[in-house]
């Protein structure tokens, strides 16, 4: 089977990890590499949250450090959603291993402009590092697949009424993703919310009794516990797992295809994904907008995923 080339771009971040998880179990997907972001939390901790993560599930990867703050605005972290460390909960040793000397938007030119077949980056933080990418090294644009990101709502938001938190950390770098021409596949709140996994459903990832397993399990019992207490929610939404959940079975996705704006200078609505629902812009509709997903079939593939790691 062909596999499909990815870049993960990552804040982790409880579902950051978890869709690394799942990017490394599946067999359609080929990680070709993996650079961080700053968003949940700061650039160091995403960093060495990503080389933990890599590290405890034994793979072996080019990792690379993005950008340190957002274009153009001052950065905002979530420490009430993913802890102090960003990864609040399990217990992992840390890192051994290193990231490479170079920035984050190099290791993706060299692994895009090298690759054969065309590479589909997978951001699932703000969108700064590829926005400098695009920036920096237009030529990779051809050897660009599709951007599947994690990021975005065409209704409300969870962070301010409008936006949410991914873009709205970086609205700027977003509109320069979003307006550059190359296929984007929005995995915003609208899908994300309905991507949910219960607290029960934690149990059968625990009871596979992996070390993998039981990390995953660790880190939706905290992201469950804050969805409990802050959003009153049965269970917890998996954001990020869906970018990557796209790529692997797109059949349980409902999605429509849609111009999509980015909102940079309202007063109250910075952040929003503004979808032309009624083709009012007259724009090229960019965008698949991932509206709906069977929620079971999804957490069937989080299990079996998961259970690839003995
Ligand atoms: C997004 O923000 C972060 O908290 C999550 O990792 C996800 O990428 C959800 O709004
Ligand atoms: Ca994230």
């Amino acid at each position: 089977m062909r596999k499909i080339p990815v870049i993960m771009d990552c804040d982790p971040g409880h579902d950051d990890a978890i869709a690394l998880i799942m990017a490394f179990a599946s067999e359609k997907l080929d990680v070709r590499a993996v650079t961080t972001s700053a968003g949940n939390q700061t650039p160091e901790k995403t960093l060495n949250n990503a080389l933990k993560i890599l590290d405890y599930i034994g793979v072996d990867v080019p990792v690379a450090q993005g950008a340190k703050h957002p274009l153009l605005r001052e950065l905002e972290v979530a420490p009430e959603v993913h802890g102090e460390s960003g990864l609040e909960g399990p217990e992992i040793p840390d890192a051994t291993s290193k990231p490479l000397e170079m920035p984050a938007i190099d290791l993706m030119r060299k692994v895009i402009m090298e690759s054969e077949e065309k590479i589909t980056l997978v951001p699932t933080g703000p969108l700064t590092n590829i926005a400098m990418l695009l920036l920096a090294y237009p030529e990779v644009k051809v050897n660009i697949e599709q951007i599947s990101l994690m990021g975005g709502a065409a209704y409300g938001g969870n962070w301010t009424p409008a936006a949410e938190f991914n873009i709205l950390v970086d609205p700027e770098a977003a509109k320069i993703v979003y307006d550059s021409g190359l296929p984007i596949i929005m995995a915003g709140l609208d899908v994300t919310h309905k991507a949910m996994i219960m607290k029960e459903e934690v149990e059968i990832i625990r009871d596979l009794d992996s070390k993998v397993g039981i990390f995953v399990a660790e880190l939706l019992d905290f992201f469950v516990k804050f969805h409990d207490e802050v959003w009153k929610l049965p269970g917890c939404p998996l954001h990020d797992p869906c970018a990557v959940a796209y790529l692997i079975a797109p059949e349980i996705f409902e999605s429509k295809q849609y111009a999509v704006d980015i909102e940079t200078k309202g007063e109250f609505t910075t952040g929003m994904t503004v979808v032309d629902f009624n083709h009012q812009t007259g724009k090229e509709e960019n965008v698949k907008v991932l509206l709906g997903v069977d929620r079971q079939k999804f957490v069937d593939l989080i299990v079996n995923l998961v259970s690839k790691y003995k």
